[in-house]
């Protein structure tokens, strides 16, 4: 799989992508994940990539050529399966939507920045809008990272055991059962004796049982859909 990332920010998507178990995935060839600066696309002497807005509104939106060329250059190279676009007022993003955008082979980011970004470029290239959450960030680069982060990991061989992402929470609306380590005894609090029993198929319901009850509690909306699909 592959992710090309058009930013004005490309130092702040650098990091998060190229540590840990991204950067693995990458060296071993299961994702390439390139990040472009929109601004060696503008063709304006001053690199710009924003004007001000048509009417009265503050602030300055994005405008359309730079990305255009950006968008052109990289599809002269190869087909994309979606362009995706971040933004507040894009779909909530949620795991359903990292699953399915695991199986593409090529997508764009573009990260939304300032007040906005020209309609236009909306209109003509964008296949997709998400949003990560109800709450503003100052741009859409953190939110591309958590969608890279998020869909890089199914890629199969990615996690050291394939089966680690199946039991994920979310994967079936439930919630992770709780875990321990060493000690078995700490302050007073010990780790549940069932755990320590050996009994994998009593651990197994015991560990289910506690995925469900911890999402009946803490997230009401997920245990509905966990009853709704089961
Ligand atoms: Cl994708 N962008 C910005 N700027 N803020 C957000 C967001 C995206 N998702 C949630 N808040």
């Amino acid at each position: 799989m592959r992710i090309d990332i058009i930013t004005v920010l490309p130092e702040l998507l650098e990091s998060p992508l190229n540590h840990s178990i991204l950067k693995r995935a990458q060296e071993k060839r299961l994702a390439e994940i390139h990040i472009h600066n929109l601004r060696d696309f503008s063709e304006d002497r001053h690199r710009r990539v924003d004007d001000y807005q048509f009417s009265k509104g503050a602030g300055m939106v994005m405008a359309v050529q730079p990305i255009e060329k950006a968008i052109e250059t990289l599809r002269k190279e190869r087909d994309y399966d979606e362009i995706i676009f971040t933004t507040p007022d894009g779909k909530l993003y949620d795991q359903k939507e990292a699953n399915t955008l695991s199986l593409k082979k090529n997508i764009i980011i573009l990260c939304g920045h300032y007040k906005g970004i020209d309609q236009r470029v909306r209109d003509l290239f964008i296949t997709k809008e998400i949003s990560i959450g109800d709450y503003v960030l100052t741009g859409g680069e953190l939110a591309a990272a958590v969608i890279a982060d998020s869909v890089v990991r199914l890629i199969p061989g990615v996690l050291s055991d394939e089966t680690s992402a199946l039991t994920d929470s979310f994967q079936d609306n439930l919630l992770s059962p709780p875990v321990y380590t060493r000690p078995a005894e700490y302050r007073g609090l010990k780790v549940p004796e069932i755990l320590l029993s050996g009994n994998d198929k009593l651990i197994d319901e015991w560990k289910h049982n506690q995925s469900v009850e911890r999402t009946k509690k803490l997230r009401p909306d997920l245990y509905k859909k966990y009853l709704g699909e089961k």
